[in-house]
Formats: C-alpha cells, structure tokens, sequence
C-alpha cells in the first residue's frame, strides 16, 4: 500500500506516477464514516507532496462506489456537533488537492459518495451507475457542496429533482447531462480511468496542477458563497424532529413519517 495501516480505502502507487485509491467498506456499502474521509485526506495529503504522484484514480466496489455519510454516526449529533465537525476539514483537504483526479463509478454513488464524485475532475461511469442525492429522505439536504456542484453540473432544474425528490440518475442520463466525461461496461471502468490518469502523468505536472486550478476558477467564487449557505443549512436541519425521524427510520428499516418539525 501506499499509506501503512488504514483500514477503509486501499491505496498502491504503480511506476506510472498513478495512485490508485479505493474505497473499501464493502458491509457497510462504503459508506462515508469519518476516519474514511481521514484516511482520504491523509493519503492525498501525502500525494501532494509527492513527486512520485502525478495523478489519482478514485474508485470503490463494482455495485457502489459510495453509499453517502456514514447515516449511523449522524443519530446523535446536534447542529453544533456539525458545525465543530473535524469532516468538513477532511473535505477541504480533498477539495484543495491540486493535482488530477479521475473517479471511476460503478453502481451506487449517493450522498456524500456523489459528492465525493464530484470533487473528481474527470468522472467516467460503469453503465451500472447510479446518481443521486438522497438526503431529503432523511429529513436533510446535501452538506459536502451538493448543492452547489450539482447544479453547476447538470443545471438547475435536473440539480433540483435529484436534491428534492431523492430520485437516481442513471449513468447514461448523467452522461447527457454532464456529470460525466464518458460511460463504459462496468469491467472497463477501471481500465479506462487508469489510462486516461496514465496519459494524464506524463504531460508536465506543473502544467497539468495549474490547469486543474484554473479550470476550477471558473465556478470556485460562485461556489464558496453556496457552500457556506449550504453548510449552515445543513447543520440547522440536524435540531430538527424530522430529520430524527428520517435516521430512525432508516436504521429501523421502516418508512418514514415526516410532520414539518
Ligand atoms: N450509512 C450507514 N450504513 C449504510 C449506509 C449509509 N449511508 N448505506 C447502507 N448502509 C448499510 C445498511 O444499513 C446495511 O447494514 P446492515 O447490513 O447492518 O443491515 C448495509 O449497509 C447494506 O445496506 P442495504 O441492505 O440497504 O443494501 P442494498 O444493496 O439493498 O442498497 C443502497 C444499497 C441503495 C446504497 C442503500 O443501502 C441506501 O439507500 N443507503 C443509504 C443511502 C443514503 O441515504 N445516503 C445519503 C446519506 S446522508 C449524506 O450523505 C449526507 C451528506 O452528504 C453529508
């Protein structure tokens, strides 16, 4: 491995400059806990400073790549425990890594795991991918920037069905709509985002970290302002009975019963 001793993503370094990352909770269907996003943070941490990395290749299982926060470690917080959340200093780390990173999806990317998705610069997709921002269901809304990347990926009108309803998108759908660079057979999904991160690793790295920059300057001050409101909203939401009622019902299995509490 790359980095000794972690416990949810398996990372290796080939000769080609390519790190390869994958999320690896497969019970918990890769659900998003927080020393998950630590081990994340602290492997890009190391890539950063590493010459040896020129890209990243970001993967998970072959029916979920992510399930979204990890919803049993989001029972009892309050909205102060969000807001004093070491998760959000793991997603700047992600945010801030400057140098290319291809996600390659297959099956379920939700939540957070679609939010994970696009901190990517480049997604590709298994013809098995599905889409979505479930966290209405939960009497919550998307807190890693959802909000904001989602809609300007897709635009607002299909941002706002997938944020109100909880509905997926399907990898073709998401295709058309510009989440993602290309869809594939799942078995290939892999393959080709290694090959695109290989070609990416010989172009001159200073190059390719100040083009990263300056394709994401195109959106990143609109962004910051959304993120904020969103973060705020998000952490508001965790004082209401709904969004109890949305945690309970999903770790009892059961439908639940939302009052506008
Ligand atoms: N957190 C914690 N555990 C999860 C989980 C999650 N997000 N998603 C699935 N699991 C667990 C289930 O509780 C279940 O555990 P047990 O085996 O102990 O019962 C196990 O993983 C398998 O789950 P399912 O039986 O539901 O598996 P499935 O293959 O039938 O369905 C799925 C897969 C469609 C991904 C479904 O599990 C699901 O809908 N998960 C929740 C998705 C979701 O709501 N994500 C949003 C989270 S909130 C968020 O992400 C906030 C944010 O952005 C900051």
């Amino acid at each position: 491995p790359y980095l000794d001793g972690l416990e949810d993503i398996l990372t290796s370094l080939d000769d080609s400059f390519v790190l390869s990352i994958q999320i690896n909770r497969p019970k918990a269907r890769n659900a998003l806990r927080t020393n998950l996003l630590k081990e994340l943070a602290d492997t890009l941490d190391k890539a950063t400073h590493d010459d040896m990395v020129r890209a990243v290749v970001l993967t998970g299982g072959a029916k979920v790549f992510a399930a979204g926060a990890d919803i049993t470690e989001m029972a009892d917080k309050t909205p102060v425990d969000v807001m004093n959340d070491p998760r959000s200093g793991y997603w700047m780390a992600i945010r801030n890594f400057p140098k290319p990173m291809i996600g390659a999806v297959n099956g379920f990317c939700l939540g957070g795991g679609n939010e994970l998705a696009m901190h990517c610069d480049v997604l590709l997709a298994g013809t098995n991918a599905q889409f979505g921002q479930p966290e209405i269901n939960l009497g919550i809304i998307p807190g890693a920037g959802g909000t904001q990347r989602l809609t300007q990926m897709i635009g607002k009108s299909k941002a706002m069905r997938m944020v109100l309803s909880g509905q997926f998108m399907s990898a073709h759908e998401a295709e058309k709509a510009g989440l993602v660079a290309e869809v594939c057979e799942p078995e290939l999904t892999i393959d080709k985002a290694m090959a695109l991160a290989k070609t990416i690793a010989t172009k001159p790295p200073v190059a390719a970290r100040l083009a990263k920059e300056s394709v994401l300057k195109a959106s990143d001050a609109m962004l910051a302002q959304g993120i904020a409101f969103e973060r705020r909203s998000f952490a508001t939401l965790f004082a209401t009975q709904d969004k109890a009622e949305g945690v309970s019902a999903f770790m009892e299995k059961r439908k639940p019963t939302f009052k506008g509490q």
